[in-house]
């Protein structure tokens, strides 16, 4: 007997860049992230609390012709660590990669210490060190101060 397969599927794209396995719930943030809003005219996709082996549930978000900077994975690792990346080229899948988290955030999180030297004197640039994974928690170079998931979130 033929299964039929039950699963919701979004098209296949051209040209662009898929993002996979996001956390469930966090394709908002993703398309924030991206600058992607009603004004913006690219193509997209998204699937929202898809089924998934892996995960449960997870979010797509598929792009078409957009190529993703290194600041704007970085700043995805940090809200879907086990987001993967494809690449596709005419219909076919070029590269593919799973984010990582950076072991420094430079530039990406502005620090929640308003008297931070990185808030109050430009032009330095943020940095982080990544202290811990699960939970997420990151530490300022300059005021040494600790950044929760929220906290990140929320700065992003
Ligand atoms: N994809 C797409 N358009 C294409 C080719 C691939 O949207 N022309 C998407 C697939 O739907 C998938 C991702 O890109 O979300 C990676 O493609 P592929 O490696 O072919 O899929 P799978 O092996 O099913 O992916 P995974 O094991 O990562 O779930
Ligand atoms: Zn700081």
């Amino acid at each position: 007997m033929i299964k039929v397969e039950q699963t919701l599927k979004i098209s296949k794209i051209k040209d662009g860049t898929v993002i996979d396995h996001i956390t469930a719930g966090k394709a908002m943030k993703v398309l924030s992230i991206l600058n992607i809003d009603e004004k913006s005219n690219s193509s997209v996709s998204i699937g929202v609390r898809v089924p998934s082996s892996k995960m449960g549930f997870k979010d797509v978000v598929k792009i078409e012709n957009r190529n993703l900077e290194k600041f704007e994975v970085d700043k995805i690792s940090l809200i879907a660590p086990d987001a993967s990346i494809s690449i596709v080229k005419d219909y076919e899948v070029t590269q593919k990669y799973t984010v990582e988290l950076p072991s420094r955030i430079v530039g990406i999180v502005k620090c929640h210490n308003a008297n931070c030297i990185t808030n109050v004197k430009e032009p330095v640039s943020s940095e982080f060190a990544l202290v811990s994974k699960k939970p997420l928690v990151i530490r300022c170079n300059f005021c040494e101060r600790n950044m929760n998931e929220r906290e990140i979130l929320t700065s992003l």
